[in-house]
């Protein structure tokens, strides 16, 4: 849906940062401006600060701001539209939406409604009967009160119940004048020629809310011994209802994963009940299916950090290890904790009560990273064979983490912990990457026609002075030519494996320079005694200007310049390893500045206003980066 463009100048223009902040957070004025703790992170001492005067709030802990409408979608994770709605009822402004949307769009909008009506509807139906119908007393409510739920908890999860009759909903909901056609199309139905019966019958009804808290789906568990019925019923997927988009519990949870800044990530519904019935909240359920790209993303609108509880038969652990990875490299940080044998969440609850099982998360939860090196480290110690194995997949999750901090983190950190030379893990690392980058090995040096070597040999010559990225990535292979066994003194990475590692993300412009940069790469790894001269010897014809160009002096300046003036010049070599730094920095600006380039371009050419928000965020955050890695750059540059 889009809304008027005048409608969303009023709202603009009647929204006062103040009135809306002050409904989710309690603002102290402290001069012309109101400060708070940030709902946005936690912290003790408040650095979130609201200006009437210039409609924005601002976090200087955490970096969040914005205007009104960007808090209401902050806070309530709202969509655009959606925090426009919001706004649009808290200021009794009529929504008035774009006419500009085709007959198709407004009725798949309307159809979208109706699915909602209908599943809010089946939520109160199914609720309903679990406490006031016989049945559901009997068997629905009785069920969850043996599992411990207490009412409040089954409140808030809005349970319910549904009875045996094959057309209990469907009549009720006719009656209210909902048509088969919607109810079929809300997955509460099934159709088949002419008849149409309930899709959900006798079972405990999990509703699946959606992260502004309308139902969208059901889980469903049977509760009598019948092998020939599965456990649970989901439903289908809908125009309102994607399972990969969806967490069990994100509603409910949303809230305290905030607050903790940390979310629980277990397996099945009635674990995230029955943590909540523990005062634990922030937890969700992937549904028994895999985690997805989407689930981990709606997650990060939250928090970095999820701890995974896993049940505790190792089958089971090592399944979803690969799971895992994908949620490393989202960016966030994973810690897990192992319950003993046979127990999941739920049951290990039970049996401990909330003390203990609270204490058993805080002292149990380990570090994945840590915790998958020493699932392996133990394999490998009863089979030595399982060695290389054991660092392949260890070194492998390492390399899904973005941050290169990190990363370097948790390769000295699992050297130690594995007792292998941190070197031998990243040269690992450097492998699985390059596996992943190309998919077939590539040759050392390319053997090429000699007809088309002198083509480049021109086009070399030609391009030369023309672009900075140009003389960028020169610049750099001229550096790994020269100085082969240079190493970063506080790292101790070898020149050729620190460009690669901080450069592997960014595409070389100019394809000789990539080709030759590559295979400097793998001749500096491979061989130790790596001698320019032998390299040069066994290259193509077509990369010998350049090679040669490379080592050539003009760049230095000679001793006895130094001698006859009697100051001290650096030399290259001794202010190598902050030039190698700038190199990279140069590098990464440049690239962004691409991405920045790109991204002003989408902006221009967003279709929408949630479009052009994306764009916009994405945009800041780019400058955001650029601006650090310029600082970086300075700082670089003065030590030199
Ligand atoms: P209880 O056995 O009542 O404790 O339920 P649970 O939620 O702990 O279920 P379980 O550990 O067996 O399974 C974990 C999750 O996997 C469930 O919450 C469901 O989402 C999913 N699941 C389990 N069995 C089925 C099934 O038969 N069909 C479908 N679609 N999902 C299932
Ligand atoms: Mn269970």
């Amino acid at each position: 849906m889009r809304i008027a463009p005048e409608t969303v100048a009023l709202i603009n223009q009647q929204a006062d940062i103040i009135e809306v902040v002050q409904d989710f957070v309690s603002l102290k004025k402290k001069g012309t401006n109101y400060t708070a703790c940030c709902p946005f992170h936690n912290e003790k001492t408040p650095s979130f600060s609201v200006s009437p005067s210039k409609g924005i709030y601002k976090c200087f802990g955490c970096g969040k701001g914005g205007d009104s409408i960007g808090f209401v979608m902050d806070i309530e994770n709202y969509s655009y539209v959606e925090a426009l709605k919001y706004l649009a009822k808290k200021y009794n402004i009529e929504l008035k939406t774009d006419e500009n949307q085709t007959d198709e769009e407004l009725a798949e909008q309307k159809e979208r409604e109706s699915i909602h009506i209908a599943m809010e509807f089946a939520q109160n139906y199914f609720k309903d009967l679990l406490t006031h119908s016989e049945m559901g007393q009997a068997i629905g409510l009785s069920y969850f009160k043996e599992r411990g739920f207490k009412m409040p908890v089954i409140e808030k999860f809005q349970l319910g119940y549904s009875l045996a009759e094959w057309d209990g909903l469907l009549k009720t909901a006719e009656n209210k004048g909902f048509s088969r056609d919607i109810l079929e199309k809300a997955g509460l139905i099934l159709q088949r020629e002419n008849k149409a019966y309930d899709r959900f019958r006798e079972r405990v009804m999990f509703p699946i809310h959606n992260v502004s808290g309308k139902p969208i789906a059901f889980g469903a568990r049977i509760l009598k011994n019948d092998p020939k019925q599965p456990k649970y019923l989901n439903s289908p997927e809908t125009a309102v209802y994607h399972k990969s988009r969806v967490l069990y519990g994100i509603f409910q949870a949303k809230k305290s994963i905030r607050e903790l800044d940390n979310c629980y990530l277990v397996e099945g519904y009635t674990d995230v009940v029955s943590l909540h019935q523990a005062s634990i909240e922030n937890v969700v359920a992937s549904s028994g299916t895999s985690l997805t790209v989407e689930q981990i993303q709606l997650i990060r609108r939250f928090t970095e950090n999820v701890t995974v509880l896993y049940d505790g038969d190792n089958a089971g652990i090592k399944a979803s290890l690969r799971g895992i990875d994908l949620i490393l490299a989202q960016g966030l940080n994973v810690k897990v904790v192992i319950f003993p044998d046979g127990e999941d969440p739920d049951s290990y609850l039970k049996k401990v009560g909330t003390t203990s099982f609270q204490k058993y998360l805080q002292e149990e939860n380990q570090d994945f990273i840590t915790f998958k090196a020493n699932l392996y480290q133990n394999e490998a110690k009863k089979d030595p064979l399982k060695r290389a194995e054991m660092i392949k997949e260890v070194v492998q999750s390492i390399i899904k983490i973005p941050d290169e901090i990190k990363r370097r983190v948790f390769f000295q950190e699992c050297s130690q912990l594995l007792g292998i030379d941190e070197q031998t893990l990243l040269t690992e690392g450097n492998n699985l990457l390059r596996q992943e980058k190309f998919a077939a090995p590539q040759p050392i040096l390319p053997q090429k026609q000699p007809t088309e070597d002198a083509q480049e040999d021109t086009q070399y010559a030609e391009e030369e002075k023309l672009s900075p990225v140009y003389a960028q990535e020169k610049a750099i292979i001229r550096l790994m030519m020269r100085y082969p066994d240079f190493v970063l003194e506080d790292t101790s990475t070898k020149i050729g494996d620190f460009f690669y590692q901080e450069l592997k993300d960014i595409q070389f412009e100019n394809d000789l320079f990539r080709e030759v940069f590559e295979a400097l790469y793998k001749a500096q790894k491979d061989a130790p005694g790596f001698q320019s001269q032998v390299f040069i010897q066994n290259a193509a014809a077509s990369w010998k200007g350049l090679l040669v160009d490379l080592m050539s002096e003009r760049f230095e300046l000679s001793p006895q310049w130094k001698e006859k003036h009697l100051i001290h010049i650096p030399t290259e070599r001794e202010t190598l390893g902050n030039s190698v730094r700038e190199h990279v920095l140069r590098m990464k600006m440049n690239h962004l500045q691409k991405l920045i380039k790109e991204n002003t371009r989408q902006l221009q050419e967003a279709k929408t206003e949630e479009e052009q928000i994306k764009a916009m965020s994405i945009g800041l955050r780019l400058k955001q980066i650029l601006q650090q890695i310029a600082g970086h750059l300075n700082n670089t540059i003065l030590k030199t």
